[in-house]
């Protein structure tokens, strides 16, 4: 294969320079790391289930008319993707009290919540993604108001949706994470979904049993991190066959 640019690496992902304008590569890494990369580890096979499953959810996702940067899948661990200029905002839905909130607000794990709620971090690895309100982001120019009521109405439509989506396999959907990005078109902008939506981002719960099938396993050391995110491939239907 060609050489390519590679334009950015994170911690899960790498973005490479698309094959046209306007385009980019999305590759996914097998490397996990949590609290703010205090911790890191390579979990063998990660990067191609999360591949698989945020296809398959982005996909369903365009199927309701939400759109996102994810144009297609190129192989087991690479997708072309829109270019976009990412809001540095992190938005994140909860349906169940868990992880940060819990710490926060001093609520035990599992209390499910009066109504979805929805936070937003400021993107900074130096400051550790603080949590900031509607105000700062609209004062400080990360993003417009009329930007920011677009992506809360989509993030609740998306939430309704992946609820509904998770629970028909047998999977709580507790909580998880959006970005999102500007996406030009001649003189047109558009606001839409960027990155990933994995059990690398989102809670995931098996609705019987309580089990966690998400990064929580990594996290808390709870092992069987691969597993987890098989069976969640599995019963979206999209469990790669082994090599
Ligand atoms: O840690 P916290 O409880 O705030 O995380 C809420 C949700 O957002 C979890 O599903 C977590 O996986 C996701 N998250 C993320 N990236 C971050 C912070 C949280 O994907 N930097």
């Amino acid at each position: 294969m060609a050489r390519r640019t590679r334009l950015y690496e994170g911690k899960a992902k790498i973005l490479y320079e698309g094959p046209e304008p306007g385009t980019l590569i999305q590759y996914f890494k097998d490397d996990a790391t949590a609290f703010n990369a205090e911790k890191k580890a390579e979990l063998k096979g990660k990067g191609v289930l999360n591949n698989r499953i945020s296809e398959h959810v982005f996909t369903a996702l365009e199927g309701i008319g939400i759109p996102t940067h994810f144009i297609r899948s190129l192989n087991m661990r690479e997708q072309l993707v829109r270019a976009v200029e990412i809001i540095p905002i992190e938005v994140v839905v909860r349906n169940v009290a868990a992880g940060s909130m819990c710490k926060r607000l001093g609520l035990e794990e599992g209390t499910p919540l009066p109504r979805s709620i929805v936070e937003y971090y400021y993107k900074s690895d130096e400051l550790g993604d603080p949590m900031v309100t509607e105000e700062h982001i609209t004062a400080f120019g990360w993003a417009y108001l009329d930007e920011m009521d677009e992506i809360v109405a989509s993030s609740l439509r998306i939430n309704d949706f992946l609820l509904g989506l998770f629970a028909g396999v047998g999977i709580k959907l507790v909580d998880f994470k959006l970005e999102f990005g500007r996406f030009y078109v001649d003189d047109d902008m558009r606001i839409i979904l960027a990155d990933e939506i994995s059990p690398d981002n989102c809670r995931l719960w098996d609705i019987k049993t309580g089990e966690k099938l998400d990064k929580d396993r990594f996290r808390r050391d709870l092992g069987g991190e691969i597993e987890a995110y098989q069976e969640v491939a599995r019963r979206l239907g999209v469990l790669p066959s082994a090599d």
